[in-house]
């Protein structure tokens, strides 16, 4: 760790001691490594804060306005470089309005186009004025038919992993830290909202029936994390620092699951230290959104299929949440570096659920996820599944899987397991204070570990074998293994069923959606009649399910066994709600048989234009 980057984080610590709103912070700091899906030359010339001032055109599909890109230069450097994908650039200018000379160079596969600015002997300030693609691969522009109350249009962004560049012409590396803030315009009677403090939650008048919103985020983040959503969104408030922001017909139910969310805060702060965020609230999107939910600081986005009625999804948001710390205060400085995200967040979010809902519920979450990736693991490229990734030449939102995930959590149960709670809380917390506003390597986690952890304890070096984990294929042999016995009650009702037992004879009373989770799986491979699949739906009501896990574990099995009678629910499931992680499966499933290639055909037909294109991208990938 740099001294300024040491002093930030003490700076950032006595800020945060005094106030509860976030601390300002210094000049963000520079990378330490390249980044090969960036074009950005940032030792030249880097990106500090970015300034928008844009307006959302709803009828041509577009964000229309000016970048205003403060940056750190190099003495002597001439040039800027930024990432762009599919922007139409207008012109660029210095502080005093002066055109600067500017090339766009030729279009590469989705990392788009570097935007080469000349710069001025003097100034760090540079004006882009732009406007997006309708077809913008980060932007979905949703019909009032696509949202809950059918009236007003909708918009939302999806920054992760390298589509900012098709909103913002910045440099777009999680290694390149930047402030920002910006003005958006928005038709009445739609709210504009923000990974950022709202300076003006109701907006101000602005001309031609417009409101303005402003926004300022003075921590600096990684670009993938600048995120905005423009509809008719209403909020409200569950806590001190917390609330919710949804359509208004969603809001009663949104924030009804939601109800934990301040206890959720209070639970990850006692793990990772003080939340450095100021307020945390969640937007609940339109059913397109195509992931489970986004870090988006101050403001995570989620996807309504976690509105089971009974709060049984909500690990979802304390994923989310533990983003704050590993993510969003210690990001992953390449995308190859992932797990750094994800897994350490996974690990962080079933200690949010054992802390809230006890050990029972975090033991299953692990076990499903744990099952979920050894499953994975299998079908993979041994290559694939090392931590460390190597994304050359490789789109980073195909190379992410659950192996970041799993795998990274199940290091860091391990890790916990071999020093005990007492030793490894106190180096997490420190980790993070440590690498605050940061951008970091798995080297660097290493370096880490090795310093304020194992402190050169040879046995225990042994016993954690970091080696087997970052560069190594598989599931370590040394990995911890989450025992369920919840599951191991449920493994006994799956014995029964496939044993021939009749299901209105199962003990399935006061399960857990966990278990059902779990009893589903376990059937998906299991060779079932028509018969046995009409006992199954008609005793436990599956089909018609409003929990979307279960629903969608159910769908598995219907699709695996070419159970007609399910087909009307599973196109309903798919064209209702365009989450990748359930879009996927069901997609690959029924295109593996010439019963269901019509079908998945079929459906994705009329779905694909209700989906997200990352979602989209995915499925055309896969139905053909
Ligand atoms: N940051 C991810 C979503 C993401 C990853 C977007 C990679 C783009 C590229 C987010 O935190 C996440 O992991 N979401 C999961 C849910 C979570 C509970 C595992 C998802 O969307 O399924
Ligand atoms: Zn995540």
């Amino acid at each position: 760790m740099t001294m300024r980057s040491a002093l930030t984080a003490l700076l950032l610590l006595a800020a945060t001691a005094c106030s509860r709103e976030p601390a300002r912070s210094p000049m963000p700091p520079a990378p330490t490594v390249p980044d090969i899906h960036s074009f950005a030359r940032p030792a030249e010339a880097r990106v500090t804060h970015v300034a928008l001032d844009l307006q959302a055109d709803f009828t041509a599909r577009v964000l229309r306005g000016t970048a205003t890109l403060s940056l750190a230069r190099a003495a002597g450097a001439k040039e800027v470089v930024l990432d762009t994908r599919g922007l139409k650039v207008r012109g660029v200018t210095d502080e005093a309005g002066q055109p600067l000379t500017h090339r766009l160079e030729p279009e590469v596969t989705y990392l788009g186009q570097a935007l080469v600015v000349t710069l001025p002997p003097q100034g760090d300030r540079v004006t882009v004025q732009y406007e997006t693609s309708p077809d913008a691969a980060a932007l979905q522009w949703l019909t009032p038919a696509q949202t809950a109350g059918k009236v007003h249009p909708y918009l939302y962004s999806q920054g992760q992993a390298i589509l900012t560049r098709t909103w913002i012409p910045t440099q777009d590396s999680p290694g390149i830290r930047q402030t920002y803030e910006a003005t958006i315009r928005a038709p009445r009677p739609l709210r504009v909202v923000m990974s950022a403090e709202m300076t003006t939650p109701d907006g101000v008048e602005a001309a031609d029936g417009h409101r303005a919103f402003r926004f300022r985020m003075d921590q600096p983040v990684p670009p993938y994390l600048i995120a905005i959503a423009a509809g008719d969104i209403a909020f409200r408030s569950l806590g001190p620092r917390t609330g919710v922001y949804t359509e208004p017909a969603v809001l009663d139910s949104a924030a009804h699951e939601l109800v934990d969310l301040e206890k959720m805060v209070a639970a990850a702060e006692s793990l990772g230290g003080p939340y450095q965020w100021g307020r945390y609230d969640v937007l609940v999107l339109p059913p397109s959104f195509p992931f489970g939910g986004m870090e988006n600081p101050r403001l995570t986005f989620a996807t309504p299929t976690i509105l089971a009625g009974d709060r049984s999804l909500v690990s979802l948001l304390a994923h989310e949440l533990a983003h704050s710390w590993s993510g969003n205060l210690v990001t992953n400085a390449t995308w190859g570096d992932f797990w750094l995200n994800e897994g350490v967040t996974t690990y962080f979010e079933n200690r949010i659920m054992e802390a809230l809902y006890g050990k029972d519920r975090a033991l299953m979450l692990a076990a499903l996820g744990r099952a979920e990736v050894l499953r994975d693991m299998k079908d993979m490229p041994p290559a694939d599944t090392a931590l460390v990734l190597d994304l050359a030449n490789r789109d980073p939102d195909e190379g992410m899987n659950q192996v970041a995930y799993e795998k990274g959590a199940a290091l860091l149960h391990t890790i916990e397991q071999a020093v005990g709670r007492d030793r490894f809380d106190p180096w997490l917390r420190g980790y993070f204070n440590r690498h605050a506003f940061t951008s970091i390597t798995s080297q660097e986690f290493a370096t880490d570990l090795r310093q304020e952890l194992i402190r050169g304890d040879a046995a225990l070096e042994a016993r954690i074998a970091l080696p087997s984990w970052l560069e190594q294929p598989g599931m370590p042999a040394v990995a911890a293994v989450p025992q369920s016995p919840a599951f191991t009650q449920v493994d006994a009702q799956v014995a029964r069923f496939t044993g021939g037992s009749a299901a209105s004879a199962l003990e399935v009373g006061g399960w857990t959606t966990q278990q059902w989770q779990h009893f589903l799986e376990a059937l998906r491979t299991t060779p079932l009649s028509p018969a046995r699949l009409r006992d199954l739906d008609a005793t436990f009501g599956l089909g018609a399910s409003g929990n979307s896990e279960v629903l969608f574990g159910w769908l598995r099995i219907a699709v695996a066994r070419q159970y007609d009678p399910a087909l009307p629910a599973l196109e309903h499931f798919l064209t209702a709600q365009g989450r990748r992680k359930f879009l996927r499966p069901l997609y690959d499933d029924l295109m593996q048989s010439p019963w269901g290639q019509p079908h998945a055909r079929r459906i994705y037909a009329a779905a694909r234009p209700g989906y997200h294109t990352v979602a989209a991208q995915t499925i055309d990938g896969i139905v053909k």
